[in-house]
């Protein structure tokens, strides 16, 4: 996991290798039975190289201790390892160029459950354009792994009602792997 964190520092197939200030390929337990995937680095991420470090990573991180689960357990990351300008969606030829490293981390880590932040990293990993409304909490067995779709911590700042939601649905997580953990 070193060697491929340190190849992703050093990518250069996008655009946004131009634009970022550091790269963050991802943290956490290499062994992790549960990771998190995100949509792209913010302004703070982009400064410390590290994914949900700022405020959308404040929240995850009380969504965590809320059911017991330690930051250093996981894994987490993002579907793009660099910042978009302005934080603007990445673009589906950033996602193309950066997906190849989202597999390898999957590969690697080999999560029992692999919870997605939000409608891009939703619609990556699985495929399809699905209406977060409708698919959040709503977990699926999958071929390698239980996809755990998820609103991202950073749509609970803009829309507070969703923080409850985001709660129950974390909740729903935490039982789902004290059953199956
Ligand atoms: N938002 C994300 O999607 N990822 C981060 O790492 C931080 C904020």
């Amino acid at each position: 996991m070193i060697r491929l964190h340190e190849i992703i520092r050093g990518c250069r197939d996008c655009d946004l290798c131009t634009t970022r200030r550091r790269v963050v390929p991802g943290e956490g337990a290499a062994n992790a039975s549960v990771m998190f995937v995100g949509e792209a680095p913010g302004a703070r991420e982009d400064v410390e190289g590290r994914p949900f470090c700022g405020p959308a990573g404040q929240l995850l991180d009380e969504l965590l201790a809320s059911i017991g689960l330690p930051r250093e357990s996981v894994y987490i990351t993002n579907i793009v390892k660099c910042r978009p300008p302005n934080n603007r969606v990445p673009r589906p030829d950033e996602v193309a160029a950066c997906t190849q490293f989202l597999k390898i981390q999957i590969g690697l880590i080999a999560p029992k459950v692999l919870c997605t932040l939000g409608g891009p990293a939703l619609k990556t990993l699985s495929g399809e354009a699905r209406a977060m409304g409708e698919w959040h909490g709503r977990s699926e067995r999958r071929k390698r792994y239980v996809l755990c779709p998820l609103y991202h911590p950073a749509a609970a700042l803009h829309q507070p009602s969703l923080r409850e939601t985001l709660f129950e649905d974390f909740g729903r997580l935490g039982h789902y792997l004290e059953e199956h953990t």
